[in-house]
């Protein structure tokens, strides 16, 4: 049931420090370290693992995407992303030493399904990240990593997004403990600030208000454009989709150093642009380079709406709309960012009249390839 709530959806946004809480709850023990017992694939093969394939759909695209930055960083093994509806028509190249990383909200996705019989087929290991518990998907896997997100029931997918990112973190962050990285401080360090995300999830929810007030005053709008890099170049797609899924309308997420390669030639007055930008500390040749392309598009008359982490007074010149976000480590940073940006979509939506938990066309777990 709703319990009070006007959606589903806005339920499930509201249940997201939970979800994430409940999606680390026993994998971390009283000294830091990893405790994934649960996926049963022995540590001496995940020690011989040369690539990882991840294969999604969606929104667990977009997890994704991001996890190839955790799993590359933290583990320094390669990693590809692709969409599971492409993957087996391009014969990928496969074999017993690729990890192969299906994740799926519904577990019964057909085109993520069908991605991963043919990576076994080949001979690769399948990792399941899940949160239908005795699904398809876990079923037909190697192993299985469920996501505590609990049910989710409307269409647009938002907790079940930020628990599959916490659960790609934790599989990057094991991937690294098992094979003695060199990052072993940082992943301590890593480990002990997702015990609290759950905290900075709730703080982000908390200051919503503006961003619903900004959400109705663009419903006449026609285009909304999302930028980012790095791990928030992935959010600026997921921002861009929730706004399609939800309120029909166009909008499109771009990397943002690829705006002077095409997409600035969108850029006209008043169009909005969603902007999330990297911390300041740590990859601050970054953070600089979205401050100078906030400036630019804002020049061509675009009104910015800047997401940017506390305390950055780099962007406040020239963001028209500034949320913020609590300051988080560089990977981690999608787990803040991309709350307000679902937070926009449903009440953009709402105030167009649609119907948010059964957008048009759509339906929660696609069987069909
Ligand atoms: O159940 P799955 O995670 O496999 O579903 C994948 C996509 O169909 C899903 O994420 C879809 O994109 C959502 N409606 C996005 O909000």
């Amino acid at each position: 049931e709703k319990d009070g709530y006007a959606s589903f959806m806005l339920k499930e946004i509201a249940e997201q420090p939970k979800a994430v809480a409940d999606t680390l709850l026993g994998r971390i023990d009283g000294s830091g370290s990893l405790v994934l017992d649960e996926v049963r694939i022995p540590a001496n093969v995940l020690r011989e693992v040369d690539k990882v394939v991840i294969v999604a759909c969606g929104t667990a695209f977009h997890a994704g995407l991001i996890a190839k930055y955790a799993i590359e960083h933290w583990t320094r093994i390669p990693c590809e992303v692709e969409l599971a509806s492409e993957f087996r028509y391009r014969d990928p190249i496969l074999d017993q030493q690729t990890l192969v990383v299906a994740i799926s909200q519904s577990g019964e996705t057909m085109d993520t399904l069908m991605a991963l019989r043919h990576a076994r087929e080949q001979g690769a290991k399948v990792l399941a990240i899940c949160n239908t518990n005795g699904s398809t998907i876990p079923r037909e896997s190697d192993a299985v990593l469920y996501t505590h997100a609990g049910p989710e029931v409307a269409v647009a997918s938002t907790k079940a997004f930020l628990t599959q990112l916490v659960a790609c973190y934790l599989v990057a962050l094991y991937l690294g403990q098992v094979r003695g990285t060199q990052w072993a401080d940082e992943i301590r360090a890593v480990v002990r600030d997702l015990s609290s995300i759950g905290g900075a999830v709730e703080r982000v929810l908390e200051t919503m208000e503006p961003v619903r007030e900004l959400a109705r005053s663009l419903a006449d709008k026609n285009t909304v454009l999302f930028l980012g890099r790095h791990v928030g170049y992935p959010v600026a797609l997921e921002g861009a989709l929730k706004l399609k899924e939800l309120a029909y309308m166009h909008a499109e997420g771009f990397a943002a150093g690829e705006l002077k390669h095409g997409p600035i030639a969108l850029v006209e007055d008043d169009l909005p642009v969603v902007v999330v930008v990297p911390s300041p500390r740590g990859r601050s040749v970054l953070h600089d380079k979205l401050v100078s392309n906030i400036q630019e598009i804002r020049a061509r008359g675009a009104r910015t709406i800047v997401i940017a982490e506390e305390g950055d007074e780099a962007v406040v010149p020239y963001a028209d709309h500034l949320i913020r976000v609590p300051v988080t480590p560089t990977l981690l940073q999608p787990l803040v960012a991309t709350v307000p940006l679902q937070v926009f979509a449903c009440e953009l939506a709402t105030a167009r009249g649609n119907e948010v938990d059964q957008p048009r066309n759509l339906a929660k777990s696609v069987t069909v390839e």
